[in-house]
């Protein structure tokens, strides 16, 4: 368990993956390198949320963001770490 770092979840459940998630994943992971933020955050996948027409799903912490696509992911991002 990587307590330490912030928990960045996707969801990679068959709705999100193909409703914008599979792109997302590679959003997600470059704004991270590019933030030189991959050593404080965890980042992974999980399966479906059980919410999948709210979808597409993202999770920081506790936080959970629905509807997401490239520019809110951004966004919300960019406001989580303060940049
Ligand atoms: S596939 Fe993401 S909530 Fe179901």
């Amino acid at each position: 368990m990587e307590s330490h770092k912030t928990d960045i979840v996707i969801c990679l459940g068959s709705s999100c993956f193909a409703r914008g998630n599979r792109k997302l994943v590679q959003v997600i992971r470059k704004f991270l390198e590019e933030n030189q933020l991959e050593d404080r955050v965890f980042f992974h996948g999980a399966h479906c949320f059980g919410e999948c027409m709210m979808g597409p799903h993202m999770k920081i912490g506790d936080t959970l963001y629905q509807g997401i696509d490239e520019d809110k992911v951004q966004v919300i991002l960019k406001d989580y770490f303060g940049l």
